[in-house]
């Protein structure tokens, strides 16, 4: 593959970070100039280096800017049996850290530049579970390992980022957002053969289970299984707010394309079959954002009619 090397955002091939916080802003009012927005996205541009702060702008965005970015749009609705709700956004970032405390400092300095323009609209905090530095794979709520099938190396960046489409959007990656709920009481009810087979591994080593029944998770979503292969680069988290819980469930790729073919298997719409998943969790939000490309350690927004 051509060389995509320091013209991504590097947080999204790291790791899952101890601590973040997934913050979106909205437009403080309906009709902004275009010329404000700029100069917002401007003031938070040395905010953002990609690593602390990863940033993903919404299709809504990308046309309010005069800007054009071949294949964004916004999250389809994915309902069919079950609510999959679209929930589209206009600027999402990853702030990602050690410290949460830190974390609420660096959403306040974004929130500061981005004014007036913007304003925050939600921010969801979230963290590691019984992560293993050994293997570098940390835990769903449910005690499940999330990440194991995850490309790795150059196949991360060639399922993660675009490339061979040009300047300014060569290294940029689309991110597909949604916040799900678990139901813990649920599955804290179903006996352990139930929970295994809503994932189709098992709790107690991560092993696949071979016979498990067709809605287990991993067969829905087995990435070799799609016609063409549908890899992505995931870097959910869990998240907690009060008594609610579950998994900010982020996923990265060149392009949609392999996240809604995952997508549309497990609401049912292949084959009428619901993603076990669902038995313990349900998604409340769902957005698409483009996570534009790095040029010389800043972001490159010359799609956006920025110089
Ligand atoms: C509550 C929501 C979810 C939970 C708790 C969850 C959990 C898991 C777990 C435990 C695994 C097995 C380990 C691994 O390979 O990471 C897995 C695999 C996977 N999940 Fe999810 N997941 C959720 C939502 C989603 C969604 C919405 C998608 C995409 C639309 C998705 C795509 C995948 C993929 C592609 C794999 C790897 C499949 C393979 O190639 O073996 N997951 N997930």
């Amino acid at each position: 593959m051509s060389d995509t090397t320091s013209l991504y955002q590097p947080g999204i091939l790291e790791g899952v970070p101890r601590v973040a916080r997934y913050v979106q802003f909205t437009l403080a009012g309906e009709q902004q100039p275009a010329q404000a927005l700029k100069e917002a996205l401007t003031r938070a541009s040395p905010l953002v280096n990609g690593r602390d702060v990863v940033i993903g702008i919404s299709p809504a965005l990308v046309h309010a800017l005069g800007g054009q970015v071949p294949g964004l749009h916004d999250m389809p609705d994915f309902s069919g049996k079950l609510k999959v709700p679209a929930t589209p956004g206009q600027l999402w970032c990853w702030v990602r850290g050690d410290d949460l405390g830190d974390l609420l400092h660096v959403t306040r300095q974004l929130q500061k530049a981005l004014a007036p323009a913007f304003t925050l609209r939600h921010v969801v905090d979230a963290f590691r579970h019984r992560h293993d530095d050994a293997t570098g794979f940390g835990r769903d709520l449910t005690g499940f390992e999330d990440g194991t099938e995850n490309p790795r190396g150059d196949e991360a960046l060639a399922a993660a980022f675009a490339q061979g489409q040009g300047d300014g959007l060569d290294g940029a990656s689309f991110v597909a957002v949604q916040q799900w709920v678990h139901d813990l009481d649920a599955f804290d009810r179903m006996p352990e053969q139930d929970q295994n087979h809503c994932i189709g591994r098992r709790l107690s080593d991560n092993e696949e289970i071979e016979d498990a029944p067709e809605f287990a998770h991993v067969k829905r979503t087995a990435q070799e299984s799609f016609e063409p292969e549908a890899f992505v680069l995931r870097r959910s988290m869990p998240w907690l707010a009060s008594t609610q819980a579950g998994l900010m469930f982020v996923a990265f790729g060149r392009s949609f394309d392999a996240f809604e073919a995952q997508m549309r298997r497990m609401a049912g719409q292949d084959d009428g079959i619901v993603d076990g998943v669902f038995k313990l969790s349900r998604p409340v939000t769902g957005a698409y954002f483009w996570c534009p490309p790095m040029r010389a350690g800043q972001l490159d927004l010359r799609r956006l009619g920025f110089d």
